[in-house]
Formats: structure tokens, sequence, C-alpha cells
């Protein structure tokens, strides 16, 4: 099939098979096919537009609009998760038209995983006021890993409502979830002013356990080190020197960051009520390296440091790497490091790149 009549939901779920093949997540059975129809049921309507036409919603997902984002993780035993970022897309173009199809798909999915609606149902009217505000009301997020049903997040928008009032809404949202007074350990770590770290993703994880599990993600607009550092005493157990070495090798020894912002997260689990238990890193690599070459290098060395093989990395890029990695930057978004509980890990971020890909940037730029 041609790109003119290629839908986003045929490309879309063709590369997630692939890949969930390339990475060996579909050995004996017929799960990539089965994720091939979860991630087109979970495009919604918007997917059967084809991707020779411009995307009808402009989803800040990827840079190129594409409403999906995959990326990889790998465990110490070699063992990979390849996780999807993704926006329903509904009837339309609005993001009420996309919170419609995706509060449609909601009571299916909790129903054919045998997941709990509990921490959805105490914080939706939060977080889905009926005039969102800013780019985005709801994402989600599948995690797909062998032998496992699928996992589900849903990303909420803290500035759904206005930047001004998004700390009292990620405190609410904490609050009635059971982690309130870890709130004003997080709010002093911030700079002052609320311009320069900002509150960008609550999310909530869908799952079967009574407890819930929460992560608060920030912004740090011309952030480097110190604020990442600041930011991640919120949590307990975090490694510094882990935060350190991946920021010197992903950033490429930057010390400011001044094009997108550094992201980092702290995850909530039960009995966390001063402090969370996890923290994260995100960095995005494409405003910091001149192609996916840099971008990749870097990955490799990140693995190489904790010890993981980069083997699966390499197989999952025959699959999205659809141009010459020196021929474009943005094919590896983001790069990222988890510390703390549940565990350490490193995730690489991959673009579809359904739509378009970002040129190289001049070396001047990058550095
Ligand atoms: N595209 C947006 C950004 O880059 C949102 C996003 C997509 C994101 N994947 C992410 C943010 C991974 C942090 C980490 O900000």
């Amino acid at each position: 099939m041609g790109k003119a009549t290629l839908s986003l939901a045929d490309d879309i779920s063709g590369l997630t098979s692939e890949l969930c093949r390339a990475v060996g997540l579909s050995h004996s059975t017929n799960a990539a096919e089965e994720y091939a129809d979860l991630v087109r049921e979970m495009l919604g309507p918007g997917g059967d537009r084809p991707i020779g036409q411009p995307p009808a919603w402009p989803s800040d997902v990827a840079d190129d609009h594409t409403p999906v984002e995959f990326s990889l993780a790998v465990d110490r035993a070699g063992r990979p998760a390849v996780r999807l970022l993704l926006e329903t897309l509904g009837e339309g173009t609005s993001i009420e038209a996309n919170v419609c199809a995706a509060q449609e798909l909601l009571p299916r999915l909790a129903e054919r995983y045998g997941f709990s609606l509990a921490a959805f149902d105490a914080v939706a009217d939060l977080f889905l006021p009926k005039h969102p505000q800013g780019r985005f009301a709801w994402w989600w997020s599948v995690v797909l890993r062998l032998g496992l049903p699928p996992a589900f997040k849903i990303y909420f928008n803290p500035e759904v409502r206005g930047r001004a009032v998004a700390g009292e809404l990620v405190e609410a949202g904490l609050d009635r979830l059971g982690f309130g007074g870890a709130y004003p350990n997080l709010r002093r770590r911030l700079r002052p002013g609320d311009e320069l770290d900002r509150y960008s993703f609550f999310s909530i994880d869908l799952h079967t356990q009574p407890d819930p599990r929460v992560k608060v993600y920030l912004s740090h607009h011309d952030g480097d080190l110190a604020q990442l550092l600041r930011t991640a005493g919120a949590a307990r157990q975090v490694e510094e020197e882990q935060i350190r070495e991946f920021t010197a090798i992903a950033g490429g020894h930057r010390g400011r960051f001044t094009g997108r912002p550094l992201i980092s997260s702290l995850s909530f689990l039960a009995g966390d009520t001063d402090r969370a238990s996890g923290f994260s890193v995100y960095l995005p690599v494409r405003d910091y390296a001149e192609d996916d070459e840099v971008a990749l290098a870097r990955a490799h060395a990140l693995l190489a440091g904790h010890g993981l093989d980069r083997a699966l990395l390499d197989r999952a890029l025959t699959v999205l790497a659809r141009r010459p990695l020196n021929e474009g930057v943005g094919l590896i978004p983001h790069l990222s490091l988890r510390t703390g509980r549940p565990h350490t890990g490193l995730t690489v971020y991959l673009s579809a790149e359904s739509y378009a890909v970002t040129p190289p940037r001049p070396e001047s730029l990058a550095s």
C-alpha cells in the first residue's frame, strides 16, 4: 500500500507488531497481532485517516504530530518492555472529541483486562473539565511485556484548567489518592515563580491492585543538573551519581538545557506519605544532538554503562528507522533514567515518524 492510502492505524499497528516481533515479545503466540489490534482500537476513529494527508489533529505526543511514540526499556535480565504513548483521536478535531473517544474506550479496556477504575474515578472530575485548555487532556501509555497482559496508564494535563492552577490540581489529585502529605515537600523544591518548573503530566496506573500508583512530571525550563537533583530530593533512595552520569552522557556534557526542557517525574506508591518512591529523568536528546546517529551513540553508551545489552535497541531500530540515522533527528526523541523503587532502568524513546522527519541540526545549534 502506498502512503496515499495507508491509514495512520495501519502504519502504527504494523510498526507495533513488527517491533514486538523484532525484540522477542511474541514468540509462541500471536501476541504481535493482538497488540496491533489493540493499538488500532486505541487510536480511535481518527486512526482511519490516510497518512498521506496532513494530520487532522496536531498531537503533541510526537514532534511531527503522530499521536504515538514508542519506547523500549530493557532490564538486567535482558527482558524488553515495549511501551506506547498514545493519544486517542476522536471524530472531529478537538481535545473534547479526543477525550470523548478515550472515555468510550476506557470501560471496554477495563472489562477486557480486568483493571480497576477507582483511581480514575477519584480524580477524573479534576482533570477532565468541560472545556479543557492546553495541548491535550488525556494520553495513554500501554506497556507490552512477554507473557503478561498489557498494562495501562492515563496521563492527565495539570494545566488543563490553566497554568495558574496547575499546582493546586496536582495537590488535589495527590490528596485524593492518598499522597497529599508529599506535596509540600515537592512544592518547595521548585524554583520560584511557577514559570521555570512546570507541572507537565499527572499519571495514574490502571491496574488490578487496590493501591493507587501516581506519577507527577515536571518540565524544567532552562534547567540543569542542580535543579534535577533538587527535585530528586522529593524522593527516597535516589542515586545522585547515576543522575549525574546520565545527564552528562545523554546531554552531550552540556551544563544548561536552554532548548526543550529537561523533564523529571516522581512516582508515588503505597505508603509514600511524605516522599516519593522513585525518580526519573527524561532528556529530550533530539534538541541536544545533531542527528540520530549521535543520539544512538549516547543511548549505546548509557546501556553499556548499566551493563545492558544494546542488541534489543538495535533490533528495534531495524523496524523503526525508516531512513538513515544521520539524515534526521528525533527518531530518538528522549532518553530516560529511572532510579529508586520499583527498580532502576533505562528507556529509549522511539518515534514512528509517520508524517515527517526533522532534518539534522547544524552542529553549532546542537552544541
Ligand atoms: N512530545 C512531548 C515532549 O516532548 C511530550 C512527550 C512525549 C514526552 N514523550 C515524552 C515528555 C517522554 C517526556 C518524556 O515534551
